[in-house]
C-alpha cells in the first residue's frame, strides 16, 4: 500500500462538506473500452481539485454481474477488473488524499449479487445447511412447493421471491430479494453475514478510506421469526410503521449493527463516517445519523420539492431540526445516480409522478431548459448556504440535462425492464460524462461509451465550460469556494418579508446572507455587500428564479 493513504484533520471534516458523486462506469475511461475506470478517475484528480470539493463518494466498483449498476455486489473486498485494481484503487485514494480530497465509498449490505461466492455455495448446498443460512431461503407453499413463500413484491418488479433449481436438477427452494433476482438480500441474523462485514468495513478503512454510504440502510434486518415471513405490495414510506416495529424496514434492532461498525470507525484518526441511505419516516432517520451509529443520514426531501417556497422553507426547517437533535448535520441532495437530473426537473415545473411524466413524454419532453437552469443554480446556492453537507452528482456541475430518450435496447437498468408498465429507466442520469466538445464519445475515453450520449452533449463538456464566464462548471467553482471561504458555524436565522413575499431570505452568524427568489418579478436586496448570484442582478434587483448571497 502507497505510504501517504491516510488523511488527518478534524473529526467533524463532514458536517459542512461538499461531496462528489462518482458513478465510476460513468465518470472517465482511462483505456478505451468504453466504461469508466479508475484509471479514468486518476487521470481527472486535477479536475475533482478544481471543483473545490471536500469528498468523493465513488458508487459501487466491485466485482459485478451489473444487473443493477454494481449495487449487485459479487465480492466486497476487491475491484471489478473492467474498472481496475486495488493497486489502482490506492494509487487514486492517494492522489485525492494528496490534494486534500477524501474517499467515502459504496457498502452495500441488505444484498449480495447472485455471483457471490457465498450464494453460489448457497445454490450448491442443501435447505437447512448452514449455507442456506447466510441468505433468506424458504420452501415454497402448494403442494410441491410451487408458490412463492409469501406475496412480498420486490422494488424492480412482480415479486421478491425466486425459485432455484436443486444440485439434483428438481425444483427446489425460493430465495428473497428486494431488488433484482440477481440481487439475494443476506440474512442478518445470521453471525457469520455480521463478522463478513465487519472484515469488510476494517479491510477498507484499513486501505485509507474516508467513510461509507450505506446502501439501504433500512431493510438490513427483517422480522423472520417463527416461520413468519413479510408481506407487501407497496414501498410507499406510508405503508411503513414508524416505531421500529415494521417487519420488513427500520426495525429498531437494525442500529445494533451500525453501532458494531461504529466501534470499527472509531479505532481510526480521525473516526470513520457513514452516511445511511434510509428511506424511512421523518421521525426515524435520526436514529441512523446518531452518533452511536453511521453518523449521517441522507435526507432526500429536496429531490421532490421542487419550486416551492412553502415546501422548501418547511423541508429545511425540519431538516436542520431533526439534525440538531442528534447532534448530527444534514445533508442536501438535488441529484444522484437514481433520479431525473435536476436541471431536466426544474424545467418541467408542477410534475409529481416522475415515473409517469417520464413514460408518457420521454420523446417529445417540452423543457423549458433556460428555466430549469436558473432555477437549478438558484437551488444549489440556496442548500450550499444553509449548515449542512451537500452531496452533488457527477455532471450536475456542468448543468447536464437529463438524457430522456435512450432506446430500450440500449437499455441497462432493471427497474426499467422488470417494470415496463410503471418503471423509470436510471440511465438518463448514468451516461458518461462528456469531456471534450467532439468525439465518438465526447473525450470520455477512447472507444465509446457503454450507453449511447446525444448529439448535443458537446455543449455541456467540460472543454465547453471550462473557463467560460457565465457557465455552469465556473458558477460551481465559484460558488463551491465562496462557501469554503463563508462557513460558519452551523446556525440559521430566517429573514422574514411578511406575509406576500416571494423569497427564502437566510442569514448566517457571521452575517452571510442567501436570498432566493421564487415569485415572477425582481426583487429589491437586502442591504449589505453583493458576493454573488445565480443570474446576473437587473437594475440592481434580483430577478426571478434566482439566488444572491450577500454580507451584511
Ligand atoms: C439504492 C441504490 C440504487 C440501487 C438499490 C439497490 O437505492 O441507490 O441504485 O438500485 O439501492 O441496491
Ligand atoms: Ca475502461
Amino acid at each position: 500500500m502507497p505510504e501517504n493513504t491516510f488523511l488527518k484533520g478534524p473529526a467533524d471534516w463532514w458536517r459542512q462538506a461538499v461531496i462528489y458523486q462518482i458513478y465510476p462506469r460513468s465518470f472517465a475511461d482511462g483505456n478505451g473500452d468504453g466504461i469508466g475506470d479508475l484509471k479514468g478517475v486518476l487521470e481527472r484528480v486535477p479536475y475533482l481539485k478544481s471543483l473545490g470539493i471536500d469528498a468523493v463518494w465513488f458508487s459501487p466498483f466491485y466485482p459485478s454481474a451489473l444487473a443493477d449498476g454494481g449495487y449487485d455486489v459479487d465480492d466486497y473486498r476487491n475491484i471489478d477488473p473492467r474498472i481496475g485494481t486495488l493497486e489502482e484503487f490506492d494509487q487514486v485514494l492517494d492522489a485525492l488524499h494528496n490534494v486534500g480530497i477524501r474517499v467515502i465509498i459504496d457498502i452495500v449490505p441488505n444484498h449480495s449479487g447472485s455471483g457471490h461466492k457465498w450464494f453460489q455455495e448457497a445454490l450448491k448446498a442443501a435447505p437447512g445447511s448452514p449455507e442456506r443460512d447466510r441468505y433468506i431461503f424458504r420452501d415454497g407453499k402448494g403442494e410441491h412447493g410451487e408458490i412463492r413463500p409469501s406475496e412480498l413484491v420486490s422494488h424492480f418488479g412482480p415479486t421478491a421471491w425466486t425459485r432455484i433449481t436443486e444440485p439434483d436438477g428438481t425444483p427446489g427452494q425460493w430465495y428473497m430479494h428486494l431488488f433484482a433476482s440477481e440481487q439475494p438480500d443476506w440474512n442478518w441474523d445470521n453471525e457469520e453475514v455480521r463478522a463478513d462485514f465487519r472484515k469488510t468495513i476494517k479491510f477498507w478503512c484499513d486501505r485509507g478510506v474516508d467513510g461509507y454510504r450505506v446502501d439501504v440502510a433500512h431493510a438490513l434486518i427483517k422480522d423472520l421469526k417463527n416461520g413468519h415471513l413479510p408481506e407487501r405490495s407497496s414501498y410507499d414510506v406510508k405503508v411503513m410503521k414508524k416505531d421500529g416495529t415494521d417487519d420488513l424496514f427500520d426495525r429498531d434492532e437494525v442500529h445494533e449493527i451500525y453501532a458494531s461498525w461504529r466501534e470499527i470507525f472509531n479505532q481510526y484518526e480521525p473516526p470513520r463516517m457513514g452516511v445511511a441511505e434510509a428511506w424511512v419516516h421523518g421521525n426515524r432517520r435520526p436514529a441512523y445519523a446518531s452518533e452511536k451509529g453511521l453518523g449521517q443520514s441522507f435526507n432526500f426531501d429536496m429531490l421532490y420539492a421542487g419550486w416551492d417556497l412553502k415546501k422548501v422553507k418547511e423541508l429545511a426547517k425540519n431538516n436542520l431540526k431533526a439534525a440538531a437533535e442528534t447532534g448530527s448535520s444534514t445533508t442536501w441532495v438535488l441529484s444522484n445516480h437514481d433520479v431525473i437530473r435536476h436541471v431536466t426537473r426544474f424545467a418541467v415545473p408542477g410534475i409529481h409522478d416522475w415515473a409517469r411524466w417520464y413514460r408518457e413524454n420521454r420523446f417529445d419532453p417540452k423543457l423549458d431548459l433556460e428555466l430549469g437552469s436558473a432555477r437549478a443554480k438558484a437551488m444549489t446556492m440556496l442548500l450550499l448556504a444553509l449548515p449542512g453537507s451537500t452531496y452533488m452528482y457527477q455532471g450536475e456541475e456542468l448543468g447536464l440535462p437529463e438524457v430522456l430518450d435512450i432506446q430500450p435496447k440500449d437499455m441497462q437498468d432493471p427497474s426499467f425492464f422488470r417494470n415496463p408498465e410503471v418503471g423509470l429507466s436510471r440511465d438518463g442520469c448514468r451516461v458518461p460524462l462528456p469531456w471534450a466538445t467532439s468525439g465518438s464519445s465526447f473525450g470520455f475515453g477512447t472507444g465509446g461509451s457503454h450507453l449511447p450520449m446525444p448529439e448535443w452533449y458537446g455543449k455541456y463538456s467540460v472543454a465547453a465550460e471550462d473557463g467560460q464566464k457565465g457557465s455552469f462548471l465556473e458558477f460551481y467553482r465559484e460558488i463551491v469556494a465562496l462557501r469554503k471561504k463563508l462557513q460558519t458555524k452551523e446556525e440559521i436565522k430566517w429573514v422574514g418579508h411578511g406575509l406576500f413575499s416571494k423569497v427564502i431570505h437566510f442569514a448566517r452568524p457571521n452575517g452571510w446572507q442567501s436570498i432566493t427568489n421564487f415569485g415572477s418579478k425582481p426583487v429589491k436586496l437586502p442591504a449589505g455587500k453583493l458576493l454573488s448570484s445565480s443570474t446576473p442582478l437587473v437594475d440592481g434587483k434580483l430577478p426571478a428564479n434566482a439566488t444572491a448571497w450577500l454580507q451584511a
